[in-house]
C-alpha cells in the first residue's frame, strides 16, 4: 500500500514504479531527510500540534533509522519511491501508528526542498575545503618557484619572461574567486523552506523560526510558492562548479603541454601517470586529461538544470526531481578533480633549466629592449619599430638580442649603451616588473603572503555544518 494510496484503486505498473522512483539516487539525502524530520517533529511537539511524548517516540525512531542506514543495515524499497517515503515507511514499521503523525503540516515538496538545501550547504562547504587545499598547494609552489624563470605566452607564442611562481598564482586567484562564488551561493541558499507545505503553507500553527534554528538555517523563506519551487541554489552551485572545471581544465591543458617532449618543462610523478599497452616508452598525463574531459559533463549538468527549470509553472513539478542526479554527479566529478590535483602538482618535477632556456629563446626580452630606448627618451612607438627591425635581423643571423655586440646595437640606435645587456637579462626583465600584480620576485612573494593570510581567514570563517 502506497503512503498516498487512499484515492487509488489500482497498483502502479512496475514500469511506472521504475520510471518515477528516485530512491536509487536520493537515498544520498538520508541524513538531511532525517535531520529535517527530527526538527519538524520536535517543533510539532513543542507547539502542541502532536503530543510531546509522540514527538519523542518519533525522534527516537528516526535516530535509530539514521544509525541503521549509516551502518548499511537498511534496505530501501523501490515501491516507497523516494527517501522521504522510505524513511516514513520504515518508521511506521518500527514504531507503529504514531509515525503517521510525523507528516502533519508538511509536504514532500517542502521536505525535499529543505533536504536538498541542507545537502547543498554541506557540499558547498566541502567544495570550499577542497579549494582551500588546492590554493594552499599553489601558494606553496608559488613560493618555491619565485625565481624559476619561464616564458610567458600569448597566442601560445613566447611573449615575455615570467616565473613559474607568478604563473601558478594566477590559478590561485581563479580558485579564490571560485571559493567566493560558492560562499555567495551558500549564503543565498541558507534560507529554510520547511513550512511551505505543498505550495500554500499550512493551517497548523508551525513555529518555522524554531525549526530553522534547529537546522542551523539563517532565515526562513518568505513565500511558500517560492519556497517549494526554488532551485536557484542548485543552478548557482552548478555554475560555480562549472567555473571551477574551466579553471582546472585550463591548468590541465598547461600540464599536458608542459609534460610533452616538445616542452619538457615538467615531469609528472609516476603515481599520477599511466603507461601505454603497446608503446613501452609512454607516460601519459591522464589526471589532467580526465579533468579536462570531465569538465564537459559538469557544464552539461548546468545546462540541463537550467533547461529543466525554465518552463515550469509554479509551484512544484515532478520535473524537479531531475535536479538531483545532475547535482550529485557534478559534485562527485568536481570534488574528485579537486582532490587529486594538489598531490599531482606537489609531486611534479620542474625542469628549471629547460624552462629558463625556453624563456631565453623567442625574443622574450624584446619589450624590455624597446622599454630601454623609451626610457632614454625615444617615443615607445619608435622604439618598438627599432627593436622590430633588430629582431628581423637577429632572425636572419640566427641569434638572440643579447648576442649583438654593442657596435651592432648602436648601428640600430645611438641610444644603446653598455647597460643594455643588464637591461635585457632575463632576471632584470622579470624583476623590473615591480608593478603591483607583476612577476617581480618581491611582488609575487607579497602575493603568496597575502594569499596565505586569506586562506587562514577563509578557513576560520567557512560555514561549518
Ligand atoms: N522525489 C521527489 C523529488 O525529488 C520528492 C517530492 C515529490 N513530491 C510530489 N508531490 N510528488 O522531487
Amino acid at each position: 500500500m502506497k503512503l498516498w494510496g487512499g484515492r487509488f484503486s489500482k497498483d502502479s505498473d512496475p514500469l511506472m514504479e521504475d520510471f518515477h522512483s528516485s530512491i536509487f539516487f536520493d537515498q544520498r539525502l538520508y541524513q538531511e531527510d532525517i535531520r529535517g524530520s527530527i526538527a519538524h517533529a520536535s517543533m510539532l511537539g513543542r507547539q502542541g500540534i502532536i503530543q510531546e511524548k509522540e514527538a519523542e517516540a518519533i525522534i527516537r525512531g528516526l535516530e535509530g533509522i539514521l544509525e541503521d542506514i549509516s551502518l548499511g543495515k537498511v534496505e530501501f524499497s523501490l515501491g516507497a519511491e523516494d527517501i522521504h517515503m522510505n524513511v516514513e515507511a520504515i518508521l511506521t514499521e518500527r514504531i507503529g501508528d504514531v509515525a503517521k503523525k510525523l507528516h502533519t503540516g508538511r509536504s514532500r515538496n517542502d521536505q525535499v526542498a529543505t533536504d536538498l538545501k541542507l545537502y547543498a550547504l554541506k557540499e558547498g562547504a566541502a567544495l570550499q575545503e577542497l579549494l582551500e587545499e588546492l590554493i594552499e598547494a599553489l601558494s606553496s609552489l608559488g613560493e618555491e618557484h619565485l625565481e624559476t624563470i619561464m616564458p610567458g605566452y600569448t597566442h601560445l607564442q613566447k611573449a615575455q619572461p615570467i616565473t613559474l611562481g607568478h604563473h601558478l598564482l594566477a590559478y590561485g586567484e581563479m580558485f579564490r574567486r571560485d571559493w567566493g562564488r560558492v560562499a555567495d551561493a551558500c549564503r543565498r541558499a541558507d534560507v529554510m523552506p520547511l513550512g511551505s507545505g505543498a505550495l500554500a503553507g499550512t493551517t497548523f500553527p508551525l513555529d518555522r523560526e524554531y525549526a530553522a534554528s534547529l537546522l542551523g538555517f539563517r532565515e526562513i523563506t518568505r513565500n511558500s510558492l517560492d519556497g517549494v519551487s526554488d532551485r536557484d541554489y542548485v543552478v548557482e552551485l552548478l555554475s560555480a562548479m562549472s567555473l571551477i572545471m574551466v579553471h582546472l581544465s585550463r591548468l590541465s591543458e598547461e600540464i599536458i603541454l608542459w609534460s610533452s617532449d616538445e616542452f619538457r618543462f615538467i615531469s609528472l610523478d609516476d603515481a599520477y601517470s599511466t603507461g601505454s599497452s603497446i608503446m613501452p616508452q609512454k607516460k601519459n598525463p591522464d589526471v589532467a586529461e580526465l579533468v579536462r574531459g570531465k569538465s564537459g559533463r559538469v557544464f552539461g549538468h548546468l545546462m540541463g538544470s537550467l533547461t529543466m527549470l525554465k518552463g515550469l509553472p509554479l509551484a512544484y513539478n515532478k520535473d524537479m526531481q531531475e535536479d538531483k542526479e545532475a547535482f550529485f554527479d557534478a559534485l562527485d566529478t568536481v570534488k574528485k578533480s579537486l582532490l587529486i590535483y594538489p598531490p599531482m602538482l606537489l609531486t611534479m618535477k620542474v625542469n628549471r633549466e629547460v624552462m629558463a632556456r625556453g624563456a631565453a629563446g623567442g625574443f622574450t626580452n624584446a619589450t624590455d629592449a624597446a622599454d630601454y630606448l623609451a626610457k632614454k627618451g625615444l617615443p615607445f612607438r619608435e622604439a618598438h619599430e627599432v627593436i622590430g627591425k633588430m629582431v628581423a635581423h637577429a632572425l636572419e643571423q640566427g641569434k638572440a638580442l643579447e648576442e649583438f655586440t654593442l657596435a651592432e646595437f648602436q648601428a640600430f640606435s645611438p641610444l644603446f649603451q653598455e647597460d643594455i645587456y643588464e637591461a635585457i637579462s632575463l632576471l632584470t626583465c622579470v624583476n623590473g616588473r615591480k608593478v603591483p600584480g607583476g612577476p617581480a620576485t618581491d611582488r609575487v612573494l607579497e602575493h603568496v603572503r597575502e594569499l596565505k593570510n586569506w586562506l587562514k581567514e577563509a578557513r576560520d570563517g567557512r560555514n561549518r555544518r
